[in-house]
C-alpha cells in the first residue's frame, strides 16, 4: 500500500510504497497527483530505475517538454535531460548549472509547466554530508500571507515574464559561462504574461505565480510602482519560514508542483564532487484538462 508521509514543515511529502520500475496504478497515479498538490515537493526514495522508466512514470502527469536548444539529452529518450557537472573526454555529461538561483521553470513559456521530476544517480557528499541540496518555496502559503490590500490591487492582474532575466542574471552573478542570447534565441522565447495571482489546479486554492528568476514587470503599472511590488514580492516569498531542503540522497525520485512552489538549486559543491540527475518536465496541459489558466 501507498503511503504519504507529510514532512510536517511548510512543504514536502515522502511516499513510501511506491516502486516506479513497475507500472503505478491508476489510484496510486491519483493518490501521487493529489500528494503532489497538496504538499509541492513529494520524495519517492531508492528507486532502482532506467530512463525509459522514469519518463514511463513522468509522462502520465502531462506531455513532457523536449528542449530542443538542448544536447543534454538521454541517448534513448529525448524527453530525459541529464543535469551534471560530470565530464567525459573533457565534454560535459549533462546541463552543470540548471536552476541554481530562485525560480519557476518553464514560467516564461505561454504553456506552463505543472512538475519536474528528477532522478538523483549521483549525489556528492563532503564528510559524509549530502552537498547540492534542492530548495523550495511554498506559494500558497505566501499568497495567504500577503497583505489584504496587495491582494486586492493584484487580483486579476498579469506580470511579463522573460526568459532572458534568468539567463543574464546567470552571466552576470554566478561567473557563468553562457554566452549572450543571439536576437533568434530570444524571438524564439518572448516574454510571456502570466497572472500574478492563480488558481492552483489541485488545491483550488490561490497561490503567488511571480518568481524572481523570471518575472519583469506587473502589466499596465507605472514601472516605479511595478519594481517596487516586485521587490516586495520577491522579498515576501522567500522569507525562511516558507521554505525547506531537499537533501538528496542516491537513488531519490523527487517532483515538484512548478505551479504551488519556487525552488533554488544550491551550488555547494566543487568540479570533482559529481552530481548526476535526469529529469522530465512535465507541462501543465493534462491537470489543466484544456482549462485556461485561471486568473484568481
Ligand atoms: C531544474 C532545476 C534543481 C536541481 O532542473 O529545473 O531547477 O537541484 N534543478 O538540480
Ligand atoms: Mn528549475
Amino acid at each position: 500500500m501507498l503511503n504519504v508521509i507529510p514532512s510536517g514543515d511548510i512543504l514536502g511529502a515522502r511516499i513510501e510504497g511506491l516502486d516506479l520500475s513497475k507500472p503505478v496504478s491508476a489510484e496510486d497515479h491519483r493518490v501521487v497527483v493529489q500528494a503532489l498538490g497538496e504538499n509541492g515537493m513529494i520524495c519517492i526514495p531508492d528507486q532502482h530505475i532506467s530512463a525509459g522508466e522514469l519518463k514511463a512514470f513522468a509522462q502520465r502527469f502531462g506531455t513532457l517538454e523536449i528542449n530542443v536548444a538542448n544536447s543534454f539529452m538521454d541517448e534513448d529518450h529525448p524527453e530525459v535531460m541529464i543535469l551534471s557537472n560530470i565530464k567525459k573526454d573533457g565534454k560535459p555529461i549533462g546541463l552543470s548549472d540548471a536552476g541554481q538561483d530562485w525560480h519557476t521553470d518553464m514560467s516564461y513559456s505561454k504553456d506552463i509547466a505543472f512538475a519536474n521530476v528528477l532522478y538523483g544517480l549521483e549525489i556528492p557528499t563532503r564528510d559524509g554530508e549530502p552537498l547540492g541540496c534542492t530548495e523550495f518555496a511554498n506559494m500558497h502559503q505566501a499568497y495567504d500571507d500577503l497583505p489584504e490590500e496587495l491582494k486586492t490591487k493584484l487580483a486579476g492582474r498579469t506580470a511579463t515574464h522573460d526568459f532572458n532575466k534568468f539567463w543574464e542574471k546567470m552571466r552576470s552573478e554566478k561567473g557563468s559561462s553562457r554566452p549572450a542570447l543571439t536576437p533568434e534565441q530570444r524571438a524564439k522565447k518572448p516574454p510571456v504574461l502570466q497572472p500574478v495571482f492563480l488558481t492552483h489546479p489541485i488545491t483550488g486554492r490561490t497561490v503567488l505565480y511571480a518568481n524572481p528568476g523570471y518575472t519583469m514587470q506587473i502589466d499596465g503599472m507605472d514601472t516605479q510602482e511595478s519594481d517596487e511590488i516586485l521587490a516586495f514580492l520577491f522579498k515576501h516569498q522567500l522569507q525562511e519560514k516558507y521554505r525547506i531542503k531537499h537533501m538528496w540522497k542516491k537513488f531519490d525520485v523527487i517532483m515538484w508542483d512548478n505551479i504551488g512552489t519556487l525552488h533554488n538549486a544550491v551550488a555547494d559543491y566543487g568540479p570533482d564532487e559529481h552530481r548526476l540527475i535526469k529529469r522530465c518536465q512535465v507541462m501543465a496541459d493534462k491537470v489543466l484538462d484544456g482549462a485556461a489558466l485561471q486568473l484568481a
